[in-house]
């Protein structure tokens, strides 16, 4: 027996605080029109933690930071994936499920630390410091991965280095995610001079405003942010560990240092916590669109292709993380 499907009007209830009931009857026909098109092509979404809430509350099947995201990507059974968030997190679904189609809504939402390096920086980082080996955070090509050793993610980097055994690593491309992790490990870390667009823009003086204008508030940051401003929070993490530390300690207060709907998805789950949100827009997350996700699932667009000569290697690199 087949189960109805919810509607768009049985699911405003779950997120009634985040998105005005003016704005509610614009999403409400894709809503419905997605989701049964993914039941007709036997599709799932998977959505990163930094989608608007209509997406990733309405829609999405699999949400997560990128290493959830990954990890649950090995796992899907559909025979489409459609990757809700930026380039590099679906073609890490498609270098793990080579056989599905795997579609991005769109082609132009990238990553300003993907765009930061290139396949043949990596070789000469390797001659450069010989014997070190390469740790690349996801936030990368599939080519610059092929190049590398292991990847990582914000939520695994500091295991991922400690795995290696090796005196002296190198981190590409993410310079602040390389000197986070830098101060909490003894392993020499050599990083590269990429940055988050998104991340880069927070200061330790807006730290110290917020806790000035809102005494008591509990202040999370993503290690993709500069270290002077992890230095100014009370805790570091992925979008998933700050997801979950609010789950875990329930502060009365609390500010996200990262993209803005990260505050929306996770005070959706937690109404009695008080969420202060000065945030900056990562404009390729918001590039994918509820109507964009419903004209990729009617036109089977925009498929992730990847050489299969890069695909092999830059899969190792991935599996060797996901075994950590
Ligand atoms: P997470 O892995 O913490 O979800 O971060 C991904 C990202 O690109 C944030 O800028």
């Amino acid at each position: 027996m087949t189960r109805a499907l919810p509607t768009a009007a049985s699911l405003y209830e779950r997120v009634q605080r985040v998105i005005p009931s003016i704005e509610w009857p614009a999403f409400t026909g894709d809503i419905d029109a997605i989701l049964a098109l993914k039941r007709e092509r036997n599709a799932v979404i998977l959505a990163h933690n930094c989608q608007t809430p209509e997406i990733f509350h309405c829609v999405a099947d699999i949400v997560g930071d990128s290493l959830a995201l990954a990890r649950k990507a090995t796992a899907v059974d559909a025979d489409i994936i459609v990757l809700a968030g930026v380039h590099f997190m679906a073609e890490t679904a498609k270098l793990l499920n080579p056989g599905k189609t795997v579609l991005i809504p769109d082609l132009g939402a990238g990553c300003s630390l993907a765009d930061s390096i290139t396949a043949s920086d990596v070789p000469l980082m390797r001659q450069r410091y010989p014997g070190a080996p390469i740790v690349t955070y996801v936030n990368t090509s599939a080519a610059v991965k092929a190049e590398s050793d292991i990847c990582c993610t914000s939520g695994n980097a500091l295991a991922v280095v400690e795995s290696l055994g090796a005196p002296r690593v190198i981190m590409l491309p993410d310079e602040y995610l390389a000197r986070n992790i830098a101060a909490q490990t003894k392993v020499e870390i050599i990083a590269w001079k990429g940055h988050c667009e998104v991340h880069e823009r927070f200061s330790p003086a807006d730290i110290r405003e917020l806790r000035e204008a809102h005494p008591g508030v509990t202040v999370l940051a993503h290690p993709e942010c500069p270290p002077e401003v992890v230095a100014e929070a009370d805790f570091a993490g992925s979008t998933a560990a700050m997801s979950d530390y609010v789950g875990r300690h329930k502060p009365a207060r609390v500010v996200l240092i990262t993209e803005c709907s990260m505050s929306d998805n996770v005070a959706v789950e937690h109404p009695d916590v008080d969420f202060v949100r000065p945030c900056n827009l990562c404009p390729h997350m918001k590039r994918i669109t509820l109507a964009k996700i419903r004209a990729a699932l009617e036109e089977n667009r925009h498929m992730v292709t990847i050489d299969p000569g890069v695909a092999d290697r830059a899969r190792r690199a991935l599996e060797r993380m996901l075994a950590v």
